[in-house]
């Protein structure tokens, strides 16, 4: 299966609730976003079986605000997986952003641990990504909906990495002023793809920024393409942007949202 099926194929068991058959013992992951809680089980061969989300305000900037909704929407998505798969999880794997600091860390895990699960791993959010793409070395770009996270592997970890408050909520503050209407509003706006060149119109500015903090963290790395993940490189445009700005080719899979979350249970094998 080539990667981007595998995140096509764990696209589907998230938005439709489909379940895959599994080869062997079951994994879980949990990534814990700024908008969005998923939950992602794979089997031993790394293949996604099921996967659950929630909407989720528990995180901001890197940081778990809101403890007892995150713990309580891990417990109900895990129970969800559980009713669907037939087994019982007793462990879990967390991805953290990069860098940040040992008492944040902690936090993360005891989410874990107070939703029962053991904690298997403590993965770096690009080191899950990096997994799925089957890349060891070079650039991870992940925009979620708070953050722009650019990283730098070797030889399957970190070198490098820089995450910068600018993601598909400034988006969405900008449509709002712009087309004077609610954030909610702007929200669903900017993923109508019937509105999309409306959308880039006024989004432009705001992935300009992104790509431009990319160029910033991978100046004086010799890169011959670099990877777009995490949800705000949904837009179609965005992959151009961040080309244009950068003088790189730009890779982004169909479901650039869901590629970090699969990758987190993927680990604890080696
Ligand atoms: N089709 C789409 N078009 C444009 N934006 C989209 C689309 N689908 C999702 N998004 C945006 O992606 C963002 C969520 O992405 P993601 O789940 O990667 O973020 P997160 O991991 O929760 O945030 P962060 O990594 O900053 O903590 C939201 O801003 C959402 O509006
Ligand atoms: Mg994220």
């Amino acid at each position: 299966m080539s990667y981007e099926d595998t995140i096509t194929s764990f696209a589907a068991e998230v938005r439709e609730g489909e379940v895959s058959e599994p080869a062997g013992a079951l994994r879980l992951g949990v990534d814990l976003g700024t908008a969005n809680i998923v939950l992602s089980v794979v089997d031993e061969e790394d293949r996604p079986i099921a996967g659950a989300w929630e909407h989720s305000t528990v995180v901001r900037d890197g940081i778990v605000v809101d403890w007892a909704g995150a713990v309580s929407a891990v417990c109900e998505l895990k129970e969800i997986l559980e009713n669907r798969l037939h087994c019982r999880f007793t462990q879990a794997a967390v991805d953290i952003p990069p860098g940040i600091s040992e008492g944040t860390v902690r936090v993360f895990r005891n989410v874990l641990t107070a939703a029962n699960l053991a904690v298997s791993e403590v993965v770096d959010e690009p080191v899950a990504a990096a997994r799925v793409l089957g890349i060891k070395d070079g650039c991870v770009i992940d925009i979620g909906h708070g953050t722009t996270g650019v990283s730098i592997l070797q030889g399957g970890k970190v070198v490098k990495s820089v995450d910068e408050p600018t993601g598909g909520h400034h988006m969405n503050l900008v449509l709002a002023g712009a087309y004077q209407v609610s954030y909610d509003e702007a929200e669903d706006l900017k993923k109508d793809p019937k509105r999309a060149d409306d959308v880039f119109g006024v989004v432009r500015p705001t992935l300009e920024k992104m790509a431009t903090i990319a160029q910033r963290a991978i100046a004086g790395h010799q890169l011959e393409l670099v990877h777009l993940v995490g949800g705000a490189a949904s837009l179609p445009d965005a992959p151009d942007v961040f080309a244009a700005v950068l003088g790189l080719p730009v890779v982004r899979p169909l479901e650039p949202l869901f590629v970090t979350p699969l990758g987190v249970a993927m680990g604890g094998k080696e």
